[in-house]
């Protein structure tokens, strides 16, 4: 499988690129300010796009949308859109055919009503849901909520192995692994949900406490 991170603007944003090279056939996610740079990379490698997907709704995810599907000819498609190509809904569970690999949709609310992550063969990107070492913000207990039941019943059940490829480059590093997120997040350290919102209440000094950035 291949697999590229593009530093695409914005807040430290990331989009990528994933093909099956046998066919091929590649998917697009979060292109936001940069869909130029990643559908030349595309052509360069000789890929034909058949997919564009947006983690969730926010602008800085979306924003490149009307510049992409002129591109591509594409329709981006974000949580409860049908894709026009295969007729499936993006949804929980719903599977992509992108050549030999499957492409599932997990749909991971929390951060937004709307969050999916998307697993590709041994790689998972995460969108706003999970960073490396951090998380996204929610603004509400129920939204904490939501994601907490998200990380730990959905990215935490992924083997530890899967690669996880967030949707900022707000960590330490710009890629992990599921097994390493579980044990040095600070965020999935976390016993229960009320130490978890607790955190999320103190994040700030939390950081400076532990030179976070
Ligand atoms: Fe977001």
């Amino acid at each position: 499988m291949y697999l590229k991170q593009f530093r695409t603007g914005g807040d430290r944003n990331f989009g990528y690129l994933i093909a099956d090279e046998a066919s091929g056939e590649a998917l697009v996610a979060d292109p936001s300010y940069s869909p130029s740079l990643v559908v030349d990379e595309a052509r360069e490698q000789g890929f034909t796009i058949r997919y564009v997907f947006c983690t969730h709704g926010h602008h800085d995810h979306v924003n490149g949308n009307e510049e992409i599907a002129e591109l591509t000819g594409l329709q981006p498609l974000l949580y409860g859109s049908v894709c026009p190509r295969t007729g499936r809904l993006v949804e929980d569970g719903a599977v992509f055919p992108l050549g030999s690999l499957d492409i599932t949709i997990l749909h991971t609310p929390g951060h937004t009503e709307d969050s999916i992550c998307l697993l590709a063969g041994d790689a998972v990107l995460t969108g706003d849901t999970l960073f490396v070492g951090k998380i996204g913000g929610t603004a509400t207990h129920e939204e904490a909520a939501r994601e907490f039941r998200s990380l730990h019943e959905r990215l935490m059940q992924l083997d530890d192995r899967v690669r996880v490829f967030p949707g900022h480059d707000y960590g330490s590093a710009p890629q992990s692994t599921i097994g390493q997120e579980k044990k040095t997040n600070p965020f999935l350290l976390q016993p229960d949900l009320d130490s978890f919102c607790d955190l999320k209440k103190n994040w700030a000094a939390y950081k400076r406490r532990h030179g976070i950035v």
